[in-house]
């Protein structure tokens, strides 16, 4: 049968780094409140001249560069991201501008923080069924440009950032030791929608709004819905936490990721954490965790790797992923 295998994986973050420092003086708030509440330490900020654009580009780049290829053999651009650099046109299709390719399609797709596992889902579809043979699959966002600065309870928790994978359709055996995508779980339920949301949009506002959140709210429910569709993805695949080498959840709230792993049993040092570094970068957060932890050399080639994501929507979802 057919598997999507992962052959590169690139990032990007914007050049400027705000500490949580930076909001003191500004905002009635403390790097004492935001490290314990959330493990964020840092930032990276997206300058006038760093887009969803520019920084999906980059990282697109230096996944292309990982993998050995060039842009002539990517068959489709799939984009996650809640920050598009217009309405209209798809900001995957400003990328396959930039990255000079004219050939194959390209589209975004929307489902805020799950965007990227969603994005590694429909992807692995296209490649199943043929429609191409390889995908750059990117999440990057730049929130920055949606927050209330005014706001101390969420323009603390979020970055911009980009990362990449390129995924090529191979021959596996269908069973559990074969490389590439093996498992999947993907939710929605609209009901919760007011709970995470921007406040504008073009058929409403016709602005471009700001984001809003109840921060305990959205707590109360991440660490059920997490473990509900990781059990899910695990009874597809007939495996146990144990059998996992590296969990790589949405880097949202330390706490969040801490209370899932201890709730399905996973070692603490089988966990990818760097939300200290990015903050929520949203889509992106996915994809720069699993960077950093392949450019550290901790995941590797045969490992078998678990992504989880949920946000907005409320959206979430697993993928099981042979390295
Ligand atoms: O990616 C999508 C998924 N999003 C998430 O997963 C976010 C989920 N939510 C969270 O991570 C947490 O709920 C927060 C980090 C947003 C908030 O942490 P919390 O422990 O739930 O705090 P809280 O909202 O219950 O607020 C506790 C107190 C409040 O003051 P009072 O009402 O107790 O006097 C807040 O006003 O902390 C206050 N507060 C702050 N204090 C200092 C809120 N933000 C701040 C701040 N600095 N930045």
């Amino acid at each position: 049968m057919i598997r999507s295998v992962v052959r590169g994986i690139g990032s990007a973050l914007p050049r400027r780094i705000m500490r949580n420092a930076d909001f003191e003086g500004v905002l009635e708030t403390s790097d004492a409140w935001i490290v314990q509440r959330t493990g964020i330490r840092q930032r990276h900020i997206a300058a006038d001249d760093e887009t969803t654009a520019s920084l999906g580009e980059a990282a697109a780049r230096a996944a292309l560069d990982a993998a050995g290829l060039t842009v002539d053999d990517i068959d489709l651009i799939v984009l996650a991201t809640s920050t598009p650099n217009h309405t209209f046109p798809a900001t995957s299709v400003e990328i396959q501008e930039r990255l000079g390719m004219r050939h194959g399609f390209a589209f975004d797709l929307q489902a805020v923080c799950s965007g990227f596992v969603y994005a590694v889902t429909t992807a692995d579809l296209y490649l199943r069924g043929g429609l191409a043979k390889r995908v750059l699959v990117i999440g990057a966002e730049t929130f920055s440009r949606l927050l209330d600065w005014s706001d101390r309870s969420t323009c603390v928790l979020f970055g911009d950032g980009a990362g990449a994978l390129v995924l090529e359709a191979a021959e596996g055996e269908g069973g559990l030791a074969d490389r590439g995508i093996l498992a999947a779980s993907l939710r929605s339920d609209g009901t919760h929608k007011m709970k995470l949301y921007v406040d504008g949009g073009p058929s409403t506002t016709q602005t471009v709004g700001h984001l809003r959140m109840e921060g305990r709210e959205v707590f109360k429910h991440a660490v059920g819905m997490i473990t509900d569709v990781i059990e899910a993805t695990f009874a597809t695949a007939g495996i146990t936490a144990d059998d996992l080498d590296w969990f790589v959840p949405h880097q949202a709230n330390k706490r969040i990721i801490d209370a899932s792993a201890k709730k399905l049993g996973i070692a603490e040092e089988k966990v990818v954490v760097t939300v200290d570094l990015h903050g929520n970068t949203s889509a992106a957060s996915v994809p720069l965790a699993l960077s950093v932890a392949v450019a550290d050399g901790r995941i590797k080639r045969g490992d078998l790797v678990l992504l989880e994501a949920m946000g907005g929507g409320f959206t979430w979802g697993a993928v099981l992923i042979r390295w």
